[in-house]
C-alpha cells in the first residue's frame, strides 16, 4: 500500500524504506547530472514551519524545486494569522486548498496527527515537538545504508538526550525492525530514553542497554548523537548542568566505530576535531536530506521516474 501521509516512523516498514531508497538513488543521480526534473511541474507544495528549522526546511524547498514544483510557505507564526488566534486545524484546512501536499513542522507532540486530519491533501510530519521526526529517520537510515551497506547486524549508540530527541525516537522505531541490532542509550540520568521506546525496542528483540557516561560506551558500529534539546527543558538549570559534560571527542571514540551521525544542528555534543575523521558522516547525512525528500515527495504524490 503506497504511503499518502507520513505522521510516524512506525509507518516506515522495510518495504517502504526499500522503495524510498531506490527513488533517492535516482534523485541523487538527477541532482548530480541535470540538477532538476519536471516530475512535479504541475504540483504545489505547502511548507508550514512553525518551529525553527534550517535543514528540513531548506532540503524540502530544494527537493520541491528540483522536482519542478512550486512552493507556498509559512515560516514562523509572527507574520501569520496564528498571531490572531487561528487554530492549527483551520489553518491547515485553508492551506490544503492552496497546494497538493503539505509539509509541516509543529511545536507540540501530537500536532502532526491533528494537522494531518485537517488536511485534504497528502501530509508529511517534519517534526512535531519532542515526539517524532520521521523524515529525519529516512535520511539517517539511507545514510547508514549507503555508507555501511546494511541496517541489520549493527550495534548503535544513541546520545545524549534520548528522552526529548524526536530524531532518536523515530530512528529507533525504524531500526528496531531489523535483525540482530543493539541500542545503547547514553544520557544523564534525567534524560534517559522514554519507557514506551524501550518497551517497543525490547518487544522487537533489540538488545537494549543504558548508561550515564560516555566512558561506558560499548563497541558501537554507529554513534548517533543529537544535542541536548535546550528548548524542551522544563528546568533550564538541568540543561546548563549537562551541556558541556556530554561531548564526543576523538579520544572517546571506540575503535569499533564505523560511522558517526548527528541530525544537526550541532551545538556542544561533538567536538569540532571529530569533523576531520572519515567516519564523521553528519554533513554527508545532511546532504542526503535533499535526495530523500525528493523521493518522499514523488512517492506521496504518486509519481515515478
Ligand atoms: N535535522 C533537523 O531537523 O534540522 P533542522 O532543525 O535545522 O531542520
Amino acid at each position: 500500500m503506497p504511503l499518502e501521509r507520513l505522521i510516524s516512523a512506525r509507518q516506515l516498514t522495510i518495504e517502504v524504506l526499500h522503495d524510498i531508497f531506490q527513488r533517492a538513488r535516482k534523485m541523487r543521480a538527477i541532482c548530480q547530472n541535470s540538477g532538476r526534473t519536471s516530475l512535479l511541474a504541475d504540483k504545489m507544495i505547502g511548507l508550514v514551519f512553525l518551529e525553527p528549522s534550517s535543514r528540513t526546511l531548506l532540503s524540502f524547498q530544494s527537493a520541491a524545486q528540483r522536482l519542478g514544483a512550486g512552493i507556498v510557505f509559512i515560516q514562523g507564526v509572527g507574520s501569520t494569522s496564528f498571531e490572531k488566534g487561528e487554530s492549527l486545524s483551520d489553518a491547515i484546512k485553508v492551506v490544503s486548498g492552496y497546494c497538493d501536499l503539505i509539509v509541516a513542522r509543529l511545536p507540540k507532540s501530537g500536532d502532526a496527527q491533528i494537522a494531518s486530519a485537517a488536511s485534504s491533501v497528502p501530509f508529511i510530519n517534519a517534526g512535531d515537538g519532542g515526539n517524532e521526526h520521521p523524515t529525519q529517520s529516512l535520511v539517517d537510515t539511507f545514510t547508514i545504508m549507503e555508507e555501511l551497506g546494511s541496517l541489520a547486524n549493527l550495534d548503535y549508540a544513541f546520545g545524549f538526550d534520548p528522552l526529548q530527541s524526536r530524531s532518536i525516537h523515530s530512528l529507533c522505531l525504524v531500526l528496531s525492525q531489523f535483525e540482530n541490532v543493539g541500542f545503547d542509550f547514553i544520557s544523564p540520568p534525567e534524560l534517559q530514553a522514554p519507557g514506551w521506546l524501550i518497551e517497543q525496542c525490547q518487544s522487537r528483540n533489540v538488545r537494549v542497554s543504558q548508561s550515564n557516561a560516555l566512558s561506558e560506551l560499548k563497541n558501537p558500529d554507529v554513534i548517533y548523537l543529537n544535542r541536548l534539546q535546550e528548548e524542551r527543558f522544563p528546568d533550564r538549570s538541568l540543561f546548563e548542568k549537562y551541556r558541556y559534560e556530554y561531548r564526543l571527542t576523538p579520544e572517546q571514540i571506540p575503535s569499533s566505530t564505523r560511522l558517526i551521525l548527528d541530525p544537526l544542528p550541532r551545538v556542544d555534543e561533538i567536538a569540532l576535531s571529530v569533523d576531520e575523521l572519515p567516519i564523521a558522516g553528519y554533513f554527508r547525512q545532511a546532504q542526503n536530506g535533499v535526495y530523500i525528500r525528493m523521493a518522499l515527495l514523488s512517492m506521496l504524490l504518486g509519481r515515478t521516474l
